[in-house]
């Protein structure tokens, strides 16, 4: 059966490009919206009521206005700390990037020790490693929070041998603590997860939520009756400052460039929700 609707896809900047672009490789026919928010970056230092308060402007114009047939919050932020309270305000499917990411880490890690990095917001929250016990209590979870970068992704400002080195010792860290397989546990990080792999050496098995988010989806619409034959069109909305996420997005491209095939892109429509 045809169901012609978009996916409207959400994140706080341009981490959940990473979502976007794995859905872009399972379900080509569909069309995608996707909605960043950067007026309001960074999600990872607001609490949840200001979270919700922020995001339900964005969710009510993708089911209202755009007809959405699904929304993935493709941030880990919002999928660890509200997604009960934005689901309660809409009336069509929403889903985050926690469950398929923990069900994920939980089958390839070989010690049972994993690690995310997160927001703050996600850490505190604690919903990864509620998860990942709820799959198995045996498992041994170790959640560390790194807004600032997150803050240099957003930017497109993550390879520089400065950031390089911080990365390595960080991964040695949780090494040297036991962790064999590390979640992006933001998806700010899970764009670049080809790099934390790189960086972290065989011993470390990287998991990035957008693979595992995006073959959720595809389970989801093929299960429901609920897929698009369309073109897959893809649009960008910016909600606030369009020109900054046009930088970064330029910034970004250049080391994407062999990695990911998000452009180009219908980009540039300022939305004022
Ligand atoms: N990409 C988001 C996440 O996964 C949001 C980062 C932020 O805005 O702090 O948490």
């Amino acid at each position: 059966m045809e169901f012609k609707y978009p996916l409207g896809i959400i994140d706080s900047g341009i981490g959940g490009l990473s979502v976007v672009n794995a859905v872009r490789a399972l379900l080509p026919a569909e069309d995608i919206i996707y909605v960043a928010d950067p007026l309001h970056f960074p999600y990872g230092e607001k609490s949840r009521e200001e979270l919700v308060e922020i995001v339900k402007p964005i969710i009510g114009y993708l089911s209202q206005h755009r007809k959405a047939k699904l929304i993935i919050t493709a941030c880990g932020t919002l999928s660890s700390v509200c997604l009960p309270d934005l689901a309660q305000l809409i009336s069509i499917p929403i889903m985050g990037i926690v469950q398929s990411a923990c069900q994920e880490a939980a089958r390839v890690t070989r010690q049972g020790k994993i690690g995310v990095l997160a927001t703050r917001a996600t850490v505190k929250a604690g919903a990864f490693g509620q998860t990942l016990k709820g799959i198995n209590p045996g498992l041994e979870v170790i959640e560390e929070a790194w807004p600032e970068f997150v803050a240099a992704v957003e930017k497109g400002e993550f390879n520089s041998p400065e950031w390089r080195v911080q990365i390595k010792n960080r991964l040695i860290s949780l090494k040297d603590r036991g962790v064999d397989t590390l979640i992006m546990g933001c998806t700010h990080f899970s764009l670049i997860s080809w790099f934390f792999q790189e960086l972290g050496g065989r011993e470390l098995q990287v998991v990035d939520p957008a693979w595992a988010c995006a073959q959720e989806v595809k389970n989801k619409l093929y299960s429901e009756e609920k897929r698009s034959s369309s073109s897959g069109k893809l649009s960008i909305l910016v909600r606030g400052d369009g020109f900054s996420f046009q930088e970064s997005l330029d910034n970004l491209s250049f080391h994407l460039k062999e990695k990911v095939s998000l452009f180009p892109v219908d980009l540039g429509v300022n939305i004022s929700v």
